[in-house]
């Protein structure tokens, strides 16, 4: 009897196979995810978003959250409607759309997500055509995942091309990316890993948790990580969510917002290097739904 991973490995190489027949004009679609919750996926997924929107990138964040959405809270806007909307056919993508500074534009996932997986066939092609616009609205979309390693945030990370792993030094944080990047490793090693890690004390810290990551997930899991750098403990960012406006609008000088920006530079400067392709949303979704059919 074939095993969880084996049959979740043959359904990405069957995926894997087309998806050259996708890349014409797609967005970039990056997820952002980590082992443990609470390490600043949020926050980090906002203030790139406006790092890179000031770079003169189009950008939408998917709030990939099943659970409590909080994105537009910390983007300071409110979002009434999301994939549902979209999902049920009451809404076009435009109309769900909010948009925050810089035009960068939201979309909440919530519950849609899971009306996505008993969706049949006809409703899903109706849905990922308009799911495809994102492709001419967007240059990049980030997906926000929600908290801890669950069965359903791992699938959307199996069903990406490009993640960002966020670590904080806590052991737990180490500890639970590790095992993600063991899944990871065992189900798609094409999968462009890149490593950040957050609320490091020093940059002596970072560096050495950047290190010792990657070596360990090299010789242990023969992955290659990319390290895209690190975000110290900055009081900016905690003081930016109560205040409901992005460090990195508010605070733009501050640590942190100096590092993410350096982040966002490394993330478009490696793109040409890394990523041959770009599968955009309406694949990223097809791979997801396989990978949740598939048990
Ligand atoms: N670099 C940082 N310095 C100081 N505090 C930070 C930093 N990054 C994030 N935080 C704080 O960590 C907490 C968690 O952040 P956030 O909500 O972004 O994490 P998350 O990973 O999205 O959480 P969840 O898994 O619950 O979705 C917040 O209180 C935030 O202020
Ligand atoms: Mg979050």
């Amino acid at each position: 009897m074939r095993d969880q991973a084996e049959q979740l490995r043959q359904i990405v190489s069957t995926l894997q196979l087309n998806r050259k027949v996708d890349n014409t004009g797609c967005a970039r679609v990056i997820t952002i995810t980590s082992g443990k919750g609470g390490v600043g996926k949020t926050s980090f997924t906002i203030n790139l978003a406006i790092s890179l929107a000031k770079m003169g990138y189009r950008i939408v964040i998917i709030d990939g959250d099943f659970g409590l959405a909080n994105v537009d809270l910390m983007l300071g806007i409110s979002s009434r409607y999301g994939l549902r909307e979209i999902i049920t056919g009451q809404m076009s993508l435009k109309e769900v759309m909010v948009e925050g500074p810089y035009g960068i534009r939201f979309i909440s996932g919530g519950s849609g997500i899971k009306e996505l997986v008993n969706l049949g066939s006809k409703e899903l092609d109706v849905f990922l055509s308009k799911i495809d616009e994102l492709n001419q609205i967007a240059d990049i979309v980030l997906i926000d995942t929600g908290a801890g390693a669950t069965d359903n945030i791992v699938k959307m990370v199996l069903a990406a091309d490009e993640v960002l792993l966020i670590v904080t030094p806590e052991p737990t944080a180490i500890t639970d990316a590790y095992a993600l990047t063991k899944i990871i490793s065992t189900t798609r090693r094409d999968l462009v890993l890149r490593l950040i890690i957050n609320k490091a004390e020093t940059v002596y810290e970072a560096q050495e948790i950047l290190d010792k990551f990657t070596r360990a997930a090299e010789r242990f899991l023969k992955i290659k990580i990319n390290s895209l750098g690190y975000i110290l403990e900055d009081n900016h960012i905690p003081k930016s969510i109560k205040e409901q406006v992005p460090c990195a609008l508010s605070y733009p000088r501050c640590q942190a917002s100096r590092q993410i920006r350096i982040v966002a530079r490394r993330l478009i400067n490696e793109d040409s290097k890394d990523i041959g392709y770009n599968a955009g949303m309406t694949s990223y979704i097809r791979k997801f739904l396989s990978l949740f059919k598939a048990n």
